[in-house]
């Protein structure tokens, strides 16, 4: 995945749940991240995958800057996302958008979805969304606008995860991140959802980091898989190859346990 453009790049890459770096104490119950190297190219798909507690969740908090880089390097259009986070945090955080496993939890129970999807706009870029700017954002997320004045205990799961992606997109991202997108959501509108975030990506020229425990589904999806076990990358490269030829072990196992589900 190494090229000259990357949008995103780490290296030497260090991170600790639950204790301050440098502390002496060792194992004692946290968990830690390191990634040698990885580079994301501007405008490509990657699925990131792995079991349950591997760290895919906590690679790309750290990737949106939602926690800190505790040692190595990880940059953003070449410059390091604490140095944007301390200069230019709004202009990094319009780039750099977020779709959570979960829709109910992702917005108010108090707010309309119009409210709820102005928000980021008002936030970022220091303004109040016009209603057709609202209505033409939900209508790329295949939404009428009459679901604006309706809150998120009326509207079902599919319909929220959509206005989720409608609320990350209205910022018009450079990388969307979904984590697990649809893994809360009815088997019927997986893939209904899962097919919205490729047009979208297509016709907004997003780069998108997409997360799952099946490696089948975003090997279909992606370009290029990140494979990561414990806290670290297994294996990455482009998805024909990494399925085709796997070289860890594990990759195998995942490829060998998603096949057989998806047998039954
Ligand atoms: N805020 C936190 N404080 C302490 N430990 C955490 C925290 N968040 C995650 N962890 C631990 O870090 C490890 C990696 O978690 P992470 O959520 O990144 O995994 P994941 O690959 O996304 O798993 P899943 O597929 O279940 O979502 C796990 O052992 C988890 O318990
Ligand atoms: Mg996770």
């Amino acid at each position: 995945m190494r090229s000259m453009r990357g949008l995103i790049e780490v290296e030497g890459l260090e991170f600790s749940h639950g204790r301050e770096r440098g502390s002496d104490a060792r194992g004692g119950g946290s968990w830690s991240l390191r990634v040698p190297e990885l580079t994301i190219e501007d405008g490509s798909t990657v699925g990131i995958v792995g079991e349950s507690g591997s760290g895919k969740s906590t690679l790309i908090r750290i990737l949106c800057g939602l926690l800190p880089v505790a040692a190595g390097s990880a940059t953003f259009r070449g410059k390091e996302i604490a140095d944007w986070l301390r200069i230019g945090g709004r202009e990094f955080r319009r780039q750099n958008q977020l779709v959570f496993q979960n829709p109910s939890g992702s917005f108010d129970p108090r707010m309309t979805m119009g409210r709820s999807v102005a928000e980021p706009v008002k936030a970022i870029e220091r303004r109040a969304p016009t209603g057709a700017e609202i209505a033409g954002w939900l209508s790329e997320v295949g939404l009428r606008g009459e679901i604006l004045r309706r809150y998120p205990h009326e509207l079902s799961g599919g319909q929220l995860q959509r206005v989720a992606i409608a609320r990350a997109l209205s910022l018009r991202p450079s990388v969307l991140y979904a984590d697990e997108p649809t893994s809360a959501l009815d088997v019927s509108v997986q893939a209904q959802v899962l097919n919205l975030l490729m047009d979208l990506r297509e016709n907004l020229g997003l780069t998108l980091v997409m997360v799952s425990h099946d490696i089948v589904v975003v090997a279909e999806l992606c370009e290029y898989l990140v494979v990561m076990k414990d806290g670290g990358i297994v294996e990455t490269g482009r998805t024909d190859d990494v399925m085709r030829r796997p070289r860890a072990s594990y990759t195998e196992e995942l490829i060998a346990a998603a096949e057989r589900v998806s047998l039954r």
